[in-house]
This record gives structure tokens, C-alpha cells and sequence, in this order.
């Protein structure tokens, strides 16, 4: 029997945990387990299995996406302040070895200066910003597409 090839590994960042707590103009008032949720009942509409990661530690990040290949078929991405700073998790994307998409609840571009660089778009196949929960599931739908055998 083939394999389902539809794990998505979502991998949030750190104070992703907070939201809820945070600048609800910018984050909604969704708490992150409800985020999480939404995104499960997303994930399941779309015949996909997502996986939750999430961590306030830069190197568990890291480590995370060196184990990721073996965890997931696909990676959403949204690791928070680091996306805009942390060349060491843009290189780990780099050799992550299976597709990844990066979302942003928030319009970072309409945002300070300092969110409008990403050093995590290059190792992603698409970036979504500003969408609230439904960029989640426009990033499911890209991967989706991603994972489909041709
Ligand atoms: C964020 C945007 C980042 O600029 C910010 O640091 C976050 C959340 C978002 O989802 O909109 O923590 O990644």
C-alpha cells in the first residue's frame, strides 16, 4: 500500500504561544490552542494530517527541522520575530528536504520596517502574511499541491 504522503508538520515559533495575550489588531483574539484547532479542522477538510510543534527555544527550532524530513512530508512555517532576523534557522531551511510555505497572521509589510525582510522566504515555496487563520489554509492548499505525485 503507498504511503499517504500528507503529514504537515506546523512549526510555530517563539511567542506564537502568547497570541491571544497579543495585540489582537494584529493577531485576532484567537488563543493559540484554538489557532491549532482551526487549523486541524482545516487540515482534515483537506484529507491532510497536520502535526503541531511550537517552541519559545531558537535552537529546538533548529533542531526540529533537522529531524523534520522524518517527521512530515511538508512544513508550515511561522516562527515569529525570528523570521526576520535568524539567519541560522533560514539556513536550516535550507536543507530541510521537504517542502515549506511561510505564514504571518499579521501584514507584516504594513508593519515597522524590521518585519518587512524575511531570511526565511528562500527556503520556502511560498509566503503568506496577513491572512489571519485562513493564510494557514492557503498554505495547506499550496502543499497539497506540492505533495500531489504528478
Ligand atoms: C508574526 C509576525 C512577526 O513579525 C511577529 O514577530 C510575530 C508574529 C505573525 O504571525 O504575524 O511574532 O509572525
Amino acid at each position: 500500500m503507498p504511503t499517504a504522503h500528507n503529514r504537515i508538520h506546523v512549526m510555530h515559533g517563539v511567542n506564537l504561544d502568547q497570541i491571544g495575550r497579543r495585540d489582537p489588531a494584529h493577531y485576532g483574539g484567537m488563543t493559540f490552542l484554538q489557532l491549532e484547532q482551526a487549523i486541524d479542522a482545516f487540515a482534515r477538510e483537506l484529507g491532510l494530517d497536520a502535526r503541531y510543534f511550537q517552541t519559545n527555544h531558537e535552537g529546538q527550532f533548529v533542531e526540529e527541522l533537522h529531524r523534520v524530513e522524518n517527521l512530515a512530508d511538508a512544513v508550515i512555517i511561522n516562527a515569529g520575530a525570528w523570521s526576520h532576523y535568524s539567519r541560522a534557522i533560514g539556513d536550516a531551511l535550507q536543507f530541510v528536504g521537504v517542502p515549506a510555505v511561510e505564514v504571518h497572521l499579521s501584514d507584516v509589510m504594513a508593519r515597522e520596517p524590521w518585519r518587512h525582510v524575511s531570511v526565511l522566504a528562500d527556503g520556502c515555496v511560498a509566503s503568506i502574511a496577513g491572512k489571519g487563520v485562513d493564510g494557514y489554509r492557503e498554505a495547506l492548499v499550496t502543499l497539497r499541491q506540492a505533495l500531489r505525485p504528478s
